[in-house]
């Protein structure tokens, strides 16, 4: 798909700039603000401290703005989205089910080419790569989108990867785990050719959600799709790429034809270890450009115990959420609720919630969500009556419905994500599907029925007990209820006076019958529950 030249009068530039964002979350106090003089070395320590995006006001020895975390929960997430947190999933492929068109505007009306720097004036020194985790190879600028071309086939690729700081023109990247940009990259190095790319840095969050969404077709095109409206683009000073016009700095240049030779890394990575240092490609900084008045940006990314708050893994947990979703919508008749537990790192651990219709259902999503989302590695199905987002209820059901003999799934040789360090190595490793659904079929029973307080609720229906057993067996709850006491003590007397006449019965479950007994003795009506162990 081409971009059409047009100009910018109909699209709105700022509204989708990361500084409108940051006012936005302002608005819903979402925002820590350091208005102080921040050293670089002083701000990964804030961002991983706070619960809360981060501005810092003065960072650094150049005092710039930088953001931090503006996609760190589903909070800022439903912002980014103009929806509620619970719509997310929705939203996200009701968006990508709607492209958008893309907008070419000559650089002259393009917010990012106000500034532009190029050739030997070209400095990534002065830029805010920042120290980050305790054992990182460098320091990073850890919120850039890569925009790139596909020579052989023309196709447009949008990811996201890491820069560290080499000098002026230099920067390491991270091109290691497999990645189309790494195979569109691994074809130039076999050709001898170097290959253009250009980074934004400094956008909406709705662009990380185009740069993380793979699709075989024009993947420039979901930065419109995400936006739900056309979507300025201008073309880079010295490569031929295309950019979102409203992004706050990019960085034009190239990797070179010599493929992986630099060490890059180690750096601290999405499940909380550091990802190990290993060869990789250079990219050369051509052009700096940005906005006169740009706010840089920072990601929270591999702060152990903290990774729910990360930007990738609330990014991510939106997208597993809704591809889940979608999943369980054609493997059983009625999915209720996904959660991904992003505290796990990136998209280990999803908690599902379905009404089971069919014996078995549990263990098809078990065995859908595995065949359908390679980065999942714990799947636990709940039955409908657990709020999935609540750790109470999730433990609870996992003690008591839940047997290792008979509802663990294991799934031998699965493809794995290699950044896991339990796989030691190995390229494929094991899924685990915990089944907490109750016994199929047996719902009613007083033994497997949740247990808590009662909630009386008037007005009388019976003047006495034997009126409300009249009408049919019940529990004494609900003859302290059925006759309006707000006491239940002269429940329990009248119930004994009719065991004394002789009319009193009970049922396994407990409800109590007004029928024929033995006086003095509570007649059983059928046969009580049998404890296994006992004799008969
Ligand atoms: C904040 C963030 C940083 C990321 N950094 C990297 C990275 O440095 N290297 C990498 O291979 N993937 C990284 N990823 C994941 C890729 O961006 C993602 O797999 C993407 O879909 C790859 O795009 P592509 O296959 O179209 O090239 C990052 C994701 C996020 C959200």
């Amino acid at each position: 798909m081409k971009a059409k030249v047009r100009a910018v009068s109909d699209i709105d530039m700022e509204k989708f700039r990361l500084r409108r964002f940051v006012d936005r979350l302002i608005d819903l106090d979402e925002v820590e603000v350091h208005p102080e003089p921040v050293p670089l070395t002083g701000l990964s320590t804030i961002v991983e401290r706070t619960p809360k995006a981060v501005l810092f006001k003065q960072a650094g020895p150049e005092q710039v703005e930088i953001a931090a975390k503006t996609a760190g929960s589903r909070k800022r997430l439903a912002a980014a989205f103009a929806t509620s947190e619970d719509r997310l999933g929705e939203e996200y492929f009701k968006r990508l089910a709607n492209p958008q068109p893309l907008v070419q505007v000559p650089s002259g009306e393009a917010p990012v080419h106000e500034v532009a720097i190029t050739g030997s004036d070209v400095d990534l020194t002065k830029l805010p790569f920042h120290p980050q985790h305790a054992f990182d190879g460098s320091c990073y600028m850890s919120a850039a989108i890569d925009y790139t071309i596909d020579p052989a086939s023309g196709r447009r690729n949008v990811g996201s990867r890491r820069l560290s700081l080499r000098n002026r023109y230099e920067a390491g990247t991270n091109v290691t785990a497999p990645s189309d940009l790494k195979r569109i990259y691994q074809a130039c190095v076999a050709r001898g050719e170097r290959l253009p790319i250009t980074f934004t840095v400094g956008v909406h969050p709705l662009d990380f959600f185009a740069a993380t969404t793979r699709l075989p077709g024009d993947e420039l095109s979901l930065i419109a799709a995400f936006r739900g409206e056309a979507a300025a683009v201008v073309k880079s000073l010295t490569n031929d790429i295309l950019v979102p016009a409203d992004a706050e700095m990019t960085l034009e240049g190239y990797l070179d034809e010599r493929g992986y030779v630099e060490p890059e890394g180690p750096y601290g990575e999405y499940m909380g270890y550091y990802g190990a240092i290993h060869m990789d490609p250079v990219f050369h900084c051509t052009a700096i450009t940005m906005r006169r008045d740009a706010l840089h940006h920072t990601l929270l990314h591999g702060s152990a115990f903290v990774l729910d708050q990360t930007d990738s893994a609330n990014i991510t947990a939106v997208r597993t959420e809704a591809e889940a979703m979608r999943i369980l919508r054609a493997t059983v008749r009625e999915p209720v609720a996904v959660h991904l537990r992003s505290v796990a790192g990136g998209s280990n651990t999803l908690r599902v919630a379905i009404r089971q219709r069919m014996l078995g259902e549990a263990r098809m999503a078990i065995a859908a969500l595995f065949g359908g989302i390679i980065r999942l590695k714990h799947v636990y199905v709940f039955d409908e009556d657990i709020d999935v987002c609540d750790d109470r209820q999730v433990d609870w059901a996992l003690g008591t419905r839940f047997q290792a003999d008979q509802d663990l799934v294991v799934l031998q040789g699965m493809m794995g994500m290699t950044m896991d360090p339990s796989l030691n190595g190995r390229r494929t490793g094991a899924k685990a599907g915990f089944d907490c659904t109750k016994p199929f079929g047996r719902d009613g029973e007083i033994p497997l029925t949740r247990s808590g307080a009662k909630v009386f609720k008037g007005p009388a229906r019976f003047q006495t007990v034997e009126q409300a057993l009249g009408s049919g067996p019940m529990f004494y709850a609900d003859i302290v209820e059925a006759i309006g006491s707000d006491d239940g003590r002269e429940v329990a007397c009248a119930l004994d006076a009719l065991r004394q006449d002789g009319r009193l019965c009970r049922d396994r479950d407990g409800r109590y019958h007004l029928q024929p007994s033995p006086p003095g003795v509570t007649g059983i009506v059928g046969q009580l529950y049998r404890d296994p162990n006992e004799g008969t």
